[in-house]
């Protein structure tokens, strides 16, 4: 049965883009719903271009209602039915409550080699610590932030050259090849890693 996919986005969507871009043909799943954390997200209008239902719950006037926004969340998300959930630069932490819920059936791209740099500036402490390699990890979602079984990742080489800025452009693409790869392959049952090297 072809599984529905629903994608969390805050911002440009280039990664929900990818991801809705391979979900044709022969692949195991379909994108139902793009949800956004923040009516303005760039991503939304590529959604809608897409021909993908689209929906905003500004998280800003729950303020520190967590659970208020969640319980948003969590209607949208029963209305559209997903059975998988990937969240594609949804820079908002999700409760436990809300994890287990969804336990076992909620992906999330990293921008770093994890477990290293969890959280945020990961290009940049990559940088500050002088790695020879940076990437991304696609990973399931437990209640630990960026943690959680890694699903697939994607290295490239740091460059003596290499800024925040020229790192986040190099890797972007990758994110674009790695995140589609493992939910190809998630979607159809299969929990082998994806392994990428630029
Ligand atoms: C991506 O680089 C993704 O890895 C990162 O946000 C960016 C979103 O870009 N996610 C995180 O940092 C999550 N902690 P996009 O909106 O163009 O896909």
């Amino acid at each position: 049965m072809t599984k529905r996919v629903a994608i969390l986005i805050s911002g440009g969507g280039s990664n929900m883009v990818a991801l809705a871009e391979d979900m044709r043909g022969d692949h195991p799943a379909r994108p139902v719903l793009v949800l956004s954390n923040d009516p303005a997200a760039g991503g939304l209008a590529k959604a809608r271009r897409l021909h993908i239902p689209t929906h905003a719950i500004d998280h800003k006037p729950y303020g520190k209602d967590r659970a208020g926004f969640e319980d948003a969340l969590q209607n949208a998300l029963e209305l559209a039915k997903p059975d998988i959930i990937c969240l594609a630069g949804f820079m908002r932490i999700l409760t436990p409550d809300f994890t287990a819920k969804w336990a076992g059936r909620v992906l999330n791209i990293h921008p770093s080699l994890l477990p290293k740099y969890k959280g945020l500036r990961t290009h940049q402490r990559a940088l500050e610590a002088g790695d020879s390699e940076h990437g991304c990890s696609v990973h399931e979602v437990t209640a630990e932030l960026d943690d959680g079984p890694i699903l697939g990742q994607a290295r490239i080489a740091i460059r003596p050259d290499d800024t925040a800025e020229t790192l986040t452009a190099r890797l972007l693409p990758m994110e674009h090849q790695l995140y589609p790869a493992v939910l190809r392959r998630f979607a159809a049952g299969d929990r082998t890693p994806v392994t990428l090297q630029a």
